[in-house]
């Protein structure tokens, strides 16, 4: 239970790295909480610093969400303790402590956690994203609508309840911390995706 305890505190200090606002101070942007969305995510960076250092973002972020998992599923810890990792790691993403606790809205994270677990799911929630981009480029819908698929997919898939519900719980969290993307689809002011 202590062992348990320390992996799930490592896990959240993992989740919790600001890999954006590192990258974008590295690169000398300033604050990415002041520009753009004022999110620390990917699409931000993005949109404020490029393409190379917001798919650089992409990738680290979705790292955080990698290890944590990937070494619990070595270890062997059981699906409850896996599921609990995989909690811990998306909320210090979402809640950094470094950040006085508010951070960013756990897509790359996210999509780090569920490829370990069902990277079948991935590959199917990808297309959703793909799709949705596509035909609306906005980021924050196609988001949305991959998270809202995933749990089902990795039940699906997996077979497992407790990776469903931690995943379920991710994707509830996704959707929960895009309420002001959700706002702004609704009155038409949302940023659309430019390549
Ligand atoms: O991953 C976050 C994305 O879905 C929306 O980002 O910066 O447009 O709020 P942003």
């Amino acid at each position: 239970m202590g062992s348990l305890i320390v992996l799930l505190i490592l896990s959240y200090l993992v989740g919790a790295i600001p890999c954006g606002l590192v990258l974008t101070k590295l690169a000398g942007l300033g604050d990415i909480r002041s520009a753009g969305s004022g999110n620390i995510g990917a699409t931000n960076v993005y949109r404020v610093g490029g393409r190379r250092l917001g798919v650089l973002t992409l990738i680290l972020d979705a790292l955080k969400g990698v290890f944590p998992v990937f070494i619990a599923l070595q270890i062997g810890l059981s699906p409850i303790e896996v599921a609990l990792i995989a909690s811990a790691t998306f909320l210090g993403h979402c809640y950094p402590v470094y950040l006085g606790f508010k951070g960013g809205k756990g897509v790359a994270t996210g999509l780090g956690i569920y490829l370990v677990l069902s990277p079948l799911a991935v590959l199917i929630a990808l297309l959703v994203f793909g799709a949705v981009l596509w035909r609306w480029r906005y980021v924050s819908l196609a988001s949305i609508s991959a998270a809202a698929v995933i749990p089902f997919l990795i039940l699906g898939l997996e077979g497992s309840f407790p990776l469903f519900f931690a995943t379920l719980f991710i994707a509830a969290m996704v959707i929960f911390r895009h309420r002001g993307n959700i706002e702004r689809l609704l009155d038409g002011s949302e940023n659309r995706f430019q390549a």
